[in-house]
């Protein structure tokens, strides 16, 4: 069955968002929305709560047939094929999946079956039904211990050391193959660096089970009293003040890449000219879609080190936050920050919001909801 036409306009188009109501999800649903696309929300809420949905309708307002949410799995072929029956599913934001390094090795059986099989299931049903538009969530992962600092998109591939980023290389490969075997496909591979944040009414936000495994959401526990000290993993790194660095991008601007991927795929910007190393380009399709495999980096270009995080949000929350030097995590690498020229020359994107800004917002979020959405 042919491709869907994304090069239209976005009343017109209707995303599947699977994993919607999760942390990046939900704030990729608002940015959908705000739009003017139409979404549905396929999700298990094995790590998340439908109340981040209804805060989703309350941010945006809109009405009940512009948000569709279907409390299923994506390992279920039948209710997906029920899905994609009931509604006229333009493309796909595909976010669904588990994303606890430490918990992917202790179960990896879960995990390879989870994001791997899951995703199979998903493509071999949208196929079925002649939808070949997909945006993944990939991650800066994949780079393994970085050939080279900031890293851009040609920078190699190295292994992940757990099962978890193994199955988000995994997954790029097996998309790439996707399109090699039926050049209608369509898919943009996007690595996150490190989301954090919140939306700015302080409704939705990140809500992780147990204690958090994240820098960001332990430091806003702490502030919030739930925790009692952050320990920093380790002081000892070539870093300026010994600490890890990161590049951390704000939950709402890594959502803002995802509409920008979509209207990428349509064709809507960009002048087709060369994607550069690491991506396949396709010719435009007959119906306008733009095929093939483009993969962008997602982050603000900038490291942040741990104590910088800490003494932002110190700022952000008007307290000192406690914190202890503690040994090196296992598998952590010194420095890990991006070159995002790509996603702002191809998708015409670019990361708006600083360290302060996602602090303030963070902030706002847990201090409003400091046991998250409570209602699992
Ligand atoms: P999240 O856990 O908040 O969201 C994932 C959502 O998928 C949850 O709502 C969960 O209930 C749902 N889900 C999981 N398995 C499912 C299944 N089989 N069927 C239906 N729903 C299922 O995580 P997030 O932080 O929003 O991450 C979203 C995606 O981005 C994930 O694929 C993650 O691996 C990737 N990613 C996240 C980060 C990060 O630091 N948060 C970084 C890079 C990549
Ligand atoms: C950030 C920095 C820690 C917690 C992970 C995944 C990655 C991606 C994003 C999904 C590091 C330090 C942390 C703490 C600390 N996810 N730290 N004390 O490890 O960069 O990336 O999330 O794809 O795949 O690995 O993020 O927030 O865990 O750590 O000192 O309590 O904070 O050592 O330097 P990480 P993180």
């Amino acid at each position: 069955m042919a491709n869907k036409n994304l090069a239209q306009n976005q009343n017109e188009i209707t995303v599947l968002v699977t994993g919607g109501a999760g942390f990046i999800g939900s704030h990729t649903c608002v940015e959908l929305l705000d739009e003017g696309y139409r979404v549905v929300v396929v999700d298990n809420l094995s790590n998340s709560s439908a109340a981040a949905l209804e805060r989703v309708r309350t941010i945006t307002g809109v009405a009940d047939d512009r948000l569709r949410f279907y409390e299923s799995d994506i390992l279920n072929r039948d209710a997906l094929k029920r899905i994609f029956s009931e509604n006229d599913i333009d493309a796909i934001i595909h976010f669904a999946g588990f994303k606890a390094v430490g918990e992917s090795v202790q179960k990896p059986l879960e995990y390879y079956w989870n994001n791997i099989a899951g995703t199979l299931v998903l493509c071999d049903v949208a196929r079925a039904h002649g939808v070949k538009n997909i945006v993944f969530s990939s991650s800066a992962t994949v780079y393994g211990e970085p050939e080279f600092i900031p890293i851009t998109e040609a920078c190699p591939k190295h292994s992940a050391t757990n099962p978890y980023g193994q199955t988000k290389s995994m997954l790029e490969q097996i998309l790439t193959d996707l399109y090699v075997g039926d050049n209608e496909w369509n898919i943009v591979l996007l690595r996150y660096f490190n989301p954090i944040g919140a939306h700015e009414s302080g409704l939705i936000g990140e809500d992780p089970k147990g204690i958090p495994n994240n820098l960001l959401p332990y430091v806003a526990q702490v502030a919030v009293g739930k925790l009692e000290s952050v320990g920093v993993f380790g002081d000892d790194y070539d870093t300026p003040d010994g600490t890890g660095v990161r590049d951390y991008i704000h939950v709402v601007d890594l959502a803002r890449g995802h509409v920008a991927a979509l209207r990428w795929m349509g064709g809507k910007v960009g002048t087709g000219k060369a994607i550069g190393l690491g991506s396949i380009e396709g010719p435009t399709q007959t119906n306008g879609t733009r095929a093939g495999v483009g993969i962008f980096n997602l982050g603000t270009g900038t490291g942040s080190s741990v104590l910088d995080v800490v003494k932002a949000f110190s700022q952000a929350c008007g307290k000192d936050i406690p914190y202890q030097i503690k040994p090196r995590r296992a598998g952590d690498i010194a420095v890990n920050y991006a070159v995002c020229d790509k996603a702002r020359d191809e998708l015409d994107w670019a990361a708006r919001f600083d360290l302060s800004r996602m602090c303030a917002d963070s902030w706002r979020w847990q201090s409003n909801n400091p046991d998250g959405y409570n209602a699992r």
